[in-house]
């Protein structure tokens, strides 16, 4: 396995590998046709084994604190995506990917790197394991209509809301359990020393 920055021609490869890496999760639903590309600069690494891409990692990072990330005053590295293709993971390329990626981090001056997940007790272990500390949690809730029905959202005549997907940061259980699906996103923030 090898470790390299990510060039134009991996899009295909890196957009297969982030599908299938999180097809069981909870993002399973969070499908991109094209690569994503950042207002500012990053680091971009992609993992190759037998000519394929089996690992990524992709992080947006700050010339100014606080434009990015969240978590602190000073200026950090927002990892927008990390994913292993599900046929080589646990043989440490998501590890690797981190371990590559702090090191450019730590040479940039960045201070910490934050990622945001959402509930899933294997990736909220893999994130503990890789010494992040989970800071910060709100709810992502999805409605049906129904549900719709009893809030009085304002829309434009002739528009019928059939679905949202909202950001909730209270815990009314009323709010909680109108959603149809709920999630826990959580933030998980890692220190540069
Ligand atoms: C999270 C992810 C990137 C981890 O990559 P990976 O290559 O499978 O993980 P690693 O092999 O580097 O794991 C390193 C350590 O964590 C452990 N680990 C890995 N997956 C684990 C799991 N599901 N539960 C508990 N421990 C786990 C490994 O056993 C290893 O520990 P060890 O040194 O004791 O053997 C990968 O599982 C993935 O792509 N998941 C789906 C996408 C995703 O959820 N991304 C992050 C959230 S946005």
């Amino acid at each position: 396995m090898m470790i390299r920055p990510y060039t134009d021609a991996d899009e295909q490869g890196w957009l297969r590998c982030r599908v299938l890496a999180f097809l069981n999760t909870a993002y399973f639903d969070n499908v991109l046709q094209k690569k994503e590309h950042y207002e500012n600069p990053s680091i971009e690494l992609v993992a190759i084994e037998n000519n394929q891409i089996v690992g990524l990692i992709d992080i947006e990072y700050e010339m100014e604190p606080q434009t990015i990330c969240t978590a602190h005053d000073t200026v950090g590295g927002m990892i927008w995506h990390i994913a292993v293709h599900p046929d080589y993971q646990h043989r440490h390329i998501g590890e690797e990917l981190i371990k590559a990626a702090l090191k450019q981090a730590k040479a940039l001056k960045l201070t910490y790197l934050e990622a945001w997940t959402r509930d899933n007790a294997k990736i909220q272990k893999w994130y503990e394991k890789m010494r992040f500390v989970q800071t910060y949690t709100y709810h992502h809730l999805y409605f049906d209509e129904p549900a719709l029905e009893k809030y009085d959202l304002s829309v434009p005549a002739q528009v019928r809301p059939v679905t949202m997907f909202a950001h909730y940061t209270g815990s009314d259980p009323d709010v909680l359990n109108r959603a149809s699906r709920r999630h826990l996103c959580m933030c998980y923030v890692k220190r540069i020393i």
